[in-house]
């Protein structure tokens, strides 16, 4: 997809299709007014015939437009002028690009320049860049003939010359974004015969070559040496080696700390010796949607060249049972040490990801956050609109929430209290793998804690948000926009 600025008569753009946006109650924009003006008053014409009102969501193509170059005008409904914001803003753009017909490759439109309160040109520019790309973006299927791409190829931003500075740097964060997310959709809906752990240690050392990041794909051996009893015991009972990846954007000063992001590679999560019922179970592949978000993430700050130094560490492996499949009951020592009774081996997202957090120390890290769809309480407590956030510094909790707001990629803190540690406990070891189904996601997230006592840490639940199901199945993306915000926040200050 191409971006471009232009400062051009609007009439006279040469585009397949012109997008214009109309306020509810046939209110119009500059835009508008101007094509208005020109076209002996086409707009306000095909506004009073009554097929379009300007409510948010609707759209109306006019062809021919008398004095207007463009092969077609879409007036784009923008919902109310007095409630516009950047959601208001990003649904019209979605509804605008999913109303194009297949012969429209390349469109121009104002929306960089309407006016929203409290926001600027380049925030405007950077969401509609972003939202363009995911509503173009298409699933790799595996299929006997190959699926056409969107036929959208150029997008053209109209500003005035003064804001076309910041419309430019909008659409390179915009983009930079859209191509993480797009990375992070593709990763999680390939299938896990594909998207095993050794692809992804593959996916990581292409990044790595394409942008100047430094990166360790350490194999079962490594893995061994390190002691990361817990993450081994979770993959001992698959065919398919584990991958434990190290990836490393350091673009920041040399004495500045990291952060440190986690994602939970379960490629397949079958349950293991607990296995899980039959229905849906399909859907256990986009449990490296964690994993995805990281290489998501890498993939948009490399774009950016965000001047920060990022680490990513990946644990990767299946969850399958089999006659050496660790077993309820088993004993596993992790890394730091903590002996953890496997009281249930569908709970195996925490133990790949507490031996990571053992290894986070190494960095000094600044923050470490980690990002896993770690528990279906998580799903039953807030559903499919928001990721479950949790952590042991409140600063940091408040930068993520602001980032997700500011992202329309939102979390919901819930709490971390030592409460709920108690259901953690085991007669034989120092701590279960599992606290009871009464609070799900946050004694999953007690657990952790106990892994991540010497940093700040916040722990992202995408068991909702990583993907859809149903007819629209397919990954999300999420939380890609959530943590590059906050990362462009940290690069800022
Ligand atoms: N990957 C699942 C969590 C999950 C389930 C995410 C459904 C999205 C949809 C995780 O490994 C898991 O199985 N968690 C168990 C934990 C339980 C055994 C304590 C769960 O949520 O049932
Ligand atoms: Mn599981
Ligand atoms: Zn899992």
């Amino acid at each position: 997809m191409e971006f471009s600025i232009k400062s051009a008569a609007p009439e006279k753009l040469r585009t397949d299709c012109l997008l214009v946006g109309i306020y509810e109650g046939k209110k119009l924009t500059d835009l508008a007014k101007a094509l208005d003006a020109v076209s002996d008053k086409a707009i306000s014409a095909a506004l009073k015939s009554g097929d379009m009102e300007g409510k948010a969501g609707s759209s109306l193509m006019l062809r021919q437009v008398a004095g207007v170059t463009a092969s077609r005008v879409l007036l784009v409904g923008l919902g109310k002028a007095d409630e516009a914001n950047l959601k208001s803003l990003r649904n019209s753009v979605r509804a605008a690009v999913k109303a194009l017909p297949a012969g429209v490759e390349n469109i121009a439109t104002d929306f960089a320049g309407l006016s929203i309160k409290k926001t600027t040109v380049q925030q405007k520019a950077a969401a509609v860049a972003e939202v363009v790309l995911d509503a173009i973006y298409k699933v790799n299927a595996v299929k006997a003939k190959s699926i056409e791409p969107h036929p959208l190829k150029q997008v053209v931003l109209l500003a005035d010359k003064a804001d076309a500075a910041a419309a430019e740097a909008g659409v390179q964060q915009g983009q930079g974004l859209g191509l993480g997310v797009a990375l992070a959709k593709d990763l999680g809906n390939l299938p896990p015969n594909i998207c095993t752990p050794s692809y992804l240690g593959k996916q990581a050392e292409k990044l790595a070559k394409e942008y100047g990041f430094k990166v360790e794909v350490l194999e079962q051996a490594a893995i061994e040496k390190l002691n990361m009893g817990s993450f081994l015991g979770v993959t001992r009972g698959s065919e398919e080696p584990p991958r434990f990846i190290v990836l490393q954007h350091l673009q920041g000063k040399k004495s500045q700390k990291p952060v440190v992001l986690v994602g939970k590679g379960i490629t397949f999560d079958t349950g293991g010796i607990s296995l899980k019922p039959g229905a849906d179970m399909d859907e256990m592949k986009y449990d490296m949607c964690g994993a995805a978000s990281v290489l998501g993430v890498f993939k948009a700050i490399g774009e950016l060249k965000l001047p920060l130094n990022v680490v990513g560490l990946i644990p990767t492996c299946e969850n399958m049972p089999s006659g050496r499949a660790t077993k309820p009951g088993d004993i596993l020592t992790s890394m730091s040490g903590q002996t953890i009774e496997v009281l249930n081996t569908d709970a195996e997202g925490r133990l790949i990801l507490c031996d990571a957090l053992t290894y986070a120390e190494r960095f000094e890290p600044s923050a470490v956050i980690d990002i896993a769809t770690l528990t279906g309480a998580c799903v039953i407590a807030l559903g499919h609109h928001v990721s479950g956030l949790f952590a042991n510094n409140d600063d940091l909790a408040k930068a993520l929430l602001a980032a997700g707001e500011q992202a329309n990629d939102r979390a919901w803190q819930m709490p971390l209290w030592d409460d709920y540690q108690g259901q953690l406990d085991s007669n034989f070891a120092d701590m279960a793998n599992i606290g009871g189904r009464a609070a799900g996601s946050i004694t999953a997230a007690c657990f952790l804690s106990r892994f991540a006592k010497k940093y700040d840490w916040a722990h992202l639940d995408i068991a909702g948000t990583a993907w859809k199901s149903g007819k629209e199945k397919g990954g999300t993306g999420r939380p890609v926009p959530l943590l590059v915000t906050y990362l462009l926040e940290q690069a800022a200050k």
